[in-house]
């Protein structure tokens, strides 16, 4: 991998040079998968859930003991194309050979009647799966199931965002890929989903296909002491100046958040030599107003009553008693009942999280664009 210009990595994983920590959730990780043990990793979003994924998966690849397969959801509406992100990542370890599209490959897409074909722009390749039939969906995994089983190497799958498949319409997708997962016993899984609530519920309701199925890791925010650190180390590296008290301040208006941690970092290195407490209130700045049009369509989207109460909570952040008098008082709420329903439509958008006892404002640069409103 080439080094990056900057060390602050906002979006992929780029090697452990530029990852912070996570040694402790790493080994957590690593024995589970050495005993034979399916996991769910969950977490709000951007803490870095794909990210250690990767970081995992190298160390795995490295040990060359496993071969591991990194499937994304997040895009996916319905089974069928789920299944054309499985056979897609398939193709992606094992279809390219120095002779072209490998036989086993080739064997198992004619057999689920799936066809490779090329961009026209990108050039890359695509994968194209016929309508898969009701019925046919169970064949189509069991086939690729079985190309699986096929391999040598031990098998490590992740499955992003899995939390997406209880959106899928006409199927109880939840069976249909407990199932699959049954069927082969030697793979190993990874469910990893940024919607805790449903994914706990997933996996610990008892009517529910995946109940006790899997070992649940909650993953946490990086410890400020890992990240100052990490941080410190950087910025030396590069000559540049930065003290453990504006990491804090970094860390704290980012709630511990990996991603804006990071963006924050990536801002504050490319601009300065010396970072002092104003020219990180300076990136805070620059940070909400890049996003500005964004958080000002939340308003929009939101009815009047929810769009209130988002905004309190943004402003009184950590919040615990959204139906008490004083908050209502003084942000002009009106009526419990009213905020009551607010609240619960905001938490089923993922708008605003309960966490331990507090509600939180989901998106951290959200949350401080409207605590200045
Ligand atoms: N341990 C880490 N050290 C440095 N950067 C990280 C780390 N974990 C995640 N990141 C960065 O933070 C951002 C969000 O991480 P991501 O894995 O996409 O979060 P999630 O999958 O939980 O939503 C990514 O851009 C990634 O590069
Ligand atoms: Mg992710």
């Amino acid at each position: 991998m080439k080094a990056p210009f900057n060390p602050f990595i906002i979006n992929t994983y780029q090697g452990k040079d530029y990852f912070c920590d996570r040694e402790n959730d790493l080994k957590t990780l690593v024995s589970h998968i050495k005993n034979d043990r399916n996991v769910v990793l969950y977490a709000w979003r951007r803490l870095g859930k794909s990210a250690l994924i990767h970081r995992l998966f190298e160390e795995l690849e490295t040990s060359k003991e496993y071969e591991t397969i990194y499937i994304d959801l997040l895009a996916s509406q319905n089974m069928d194309e789920a299944i054309q992100s499985i056979a897609s990542a398939i193709y992606e370890k094992y279809g390219k050979t120095t002779s072209g599209l490998s036989a086993g490959i080739q064997k198992l897409f004619g057999s689920i009647g799936a066809t490779i074909s090329f961009n026209a722009l990108s050039g890359l390749p695509e994968i194209t799966l016929g309508i898969i039939k009701q019925g046919q969906q169970y064949q189509s995994l069991k086939a690729l199931g079985e190309f699986l089983l096929s391999r040598k190497k031990r098998i490590v799958i992740a499955i992003d965002e899995f939390q997406q498949i209880v959106d899928y319409e006409n199927i109880k997708a939840e069976a249909v890929f407990r199932a699959w997962v049954q069927q082969i016993p030697g793979v190993r899984f990874i469910f990893s989903g940024s919607h805790r609530t449903l994914m706990e519920a997933m996996f610990t309701e008892k009517k529910r296909p995946f109940y006790q199925s899997s070992q649940l890791e909650s993953l946490q925010p990086i410890p400020l002491t890992a990240y100052t650190e990490f941080i410190l180390h950087h910025f030396q590296a590069a000559k540049k100046t930065i003290s453990p008290e504006s990491i804090e301040k970094i860390y704290l208006w980012s709630r511990g958040q990996t991603y804006t941690v990071q963006l924050v970092c990536n801002q504050l290195f490319s601009n300065y030599k010396k970072i002092t407490e104003s020219t990180v209130d300076i990136v805070f700045d620059q940070i909400l107003t890049q996003q500005q049009s964004i958080f000002a369509n939340f308003q929009k989207m939101l009815t009047k009553a929810q769009w209130n109460v988002f905004r309190a909570i943004a402003k009184e952040e950590p919040l615990q008693n959204p139906m008490g008098k004083d908050f209502l008082q003084k942000h002009n709420l009106g009526a419990a009942s009213t905020v009551r329903t607010a609240l619960k439509a905001l938490e089923k958008l993922e708008l605003v999280i309960k966490d331990e006892d507090y509600y939180l404002v989901h998106e951290v640069q959200l949350a401080r664009w409207m605590a200045r409103l």
